[in-house]
C-alpha cells in the first residue's frame, strides 16, 4: 500500500485516458507527495473494485466510460451535479462514506469561461446529442440561466427524455430540425460522437447560424472536428473540447491532494505532445 494519497481513473478500456498525464503534471507542478494511476476494470468486476477502495489504499479517483451509471449507484452520497446528471465521474471519501461526483459540467463551463468570456450573455443554446455527455451539458446550461435550450438528436426520444428531466426551458427536436434552430441559437455545442477519430466525420450546415454564434465541440480527438473546422471556415467564433477535460479534473486533484491546481497553457501542450 503507499504511504502517500493515491487516486486512480477506471474505465473500460483506459489507455487512451489523458488522466494520469493531467494529474501526473499537477503532482510533479506542485511538489506534491501522492500518485494517480490508470486501471482498467471490467464492468463485472467494477462493484469489487469500488468496495476494495479504502482497502487498497485509495483517496478517490475518476471513473470513466462504461462505469458512470454503475458508479452512481454504488455511492452512499452524490453532490448535486451528479444527482441530476444521474452518473458520477469522481470519487472521494467524506465522513466515513464514499461520495460520488460529478465534474463533467463545472468543465464545460468553466472551459468557455476561460476561453470565451460573456459566452452565457444570450441565453439560447442548442445541443446536438442526448446521450450522457449531453445531460451534463444540458445541465450547466441550466445552472447558468439559460431559459432556451433546444436539444436534437438522431433518435428524438432520447432527447425528449432528457428534457422531461431536466425540466422547463428545454425542448427537444428532431435532427432534421437543426436549420431551423440554428437562427437563433447564440451557442451550438455538439456532445455526439460525430467527428470522433474513428467516427462519422460529418460535420452539420452551419449556414443559417447566427453570425455572432459561438461553436463548442466536446470532442477532442481530433481537437479540430469537422463541425469546428466548418464553422471557422464561416468565421464564427469557436472553443475546442481539450479544455473541458482539463478543467473537469480540477476538482477531483483539490479534493485528493489538497491543492486546487491551475489549467494552464503548459497543460495543455503537455497533453496535446501526447496526441
Ligand atoms: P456519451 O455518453 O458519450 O454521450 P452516448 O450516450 O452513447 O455517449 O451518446 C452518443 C450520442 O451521439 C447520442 O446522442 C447519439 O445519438 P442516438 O441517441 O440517436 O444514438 C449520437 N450519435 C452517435 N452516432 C451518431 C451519428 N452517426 N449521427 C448522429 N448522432 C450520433
Amino acid at each position: 500500500m503507499a504511504d502517500h494519497p493515491t487516486a486512480f481513473v477506471t474505465g473500460f478500456p483506459i489507455r487512451h485516458s489523458r488522466s494520469p498525464l493531467i494529474h501526473g503534471h499537477w503532482l510533479k507542478k506542485y511538489g506534491l507527495d501522492g500518485s494517480y494511476q490508470a486501471i482498467e476494470v471490467a464492468p463485472e468486476g467494477f462493484a469489487d473494485f469500488v468496495h476494495n477502495l479504502q482497502n487498497n489504499g485509495f483517496v478517490g479517483g475518476n471513473v470513466t466510460i462504461p462505469h458512470k451509471e454503475s458508479a452512481f449507484a454504488l455511492c452512499s452520497r452524490h453532490d448535486t451535479a451528479a444527482m441530476e446528471i444521474g452518473a458520477v465521474n469522481t470519487l472521494w471519501f467524506e465522513d466515513g462514506v464514499l461520495w460520488g461526483g460529478n465534474t463533467d459540467a463545472y468543465g464545460f463551463v468553466a472551459n468557455l469561461d476561460a476561453m470565451s468570456p460573456r459566452w452565457d450573455e444570450r441565453k439560447s443554446a442548442l445541443v446536438l446529442g442526448a446521450g450522457g455527455a449531453s445531460r451534463a451539458v444540458v445541465y450547466a446550461l441550466k445552472q447558468r440561466g439559460f431559459t432556451d435550450i433546444r436539444i436534437v438528436n438522431r433518435t428524438v426520444e432520447r432527447a425528449k427524455e432528457l428534457a422531461d428531466r431536466l425540466g422547463c426551458g428545454i425542448s427537444a427536436h428532431e435532427w432534421r430540425m437543426v436549420p431551423e434552430l440554428l437562427g437563433d441559437s447564440a451557442l451550438i455545442v455538439n456532445t455526439t460522437s460525430l467527428g470522433m477519430e474513428g467516427k462519422a466525420d460529418e460535420s452539420i450546415d452551419l449556414t443559417a447560424a447566427a453570425p455572432d454564434a459561438l461553436v463548442t465541440d466536446i470532442v477532442y480527438v481530433p481537437l479540430e472536428t469537422p463541425l469546428l473546422k466548418t464553422a471557422r471556415a464561416r468565421g464564427l467564433k469557436t472553443v475546442d473540447g481539450l479544455g473541458m477535460l482539463l478543467h473537469q479534473a480540477v476538482p477531483g486533484f483539490e479534493r485528493w491532494f489538497g491543492t486546487r491546481p491551475d489549467v494552464t497553457p503548459e497543460l495543455r501542450k503537455v497533453i496535446l505532445a501526447d496526441m
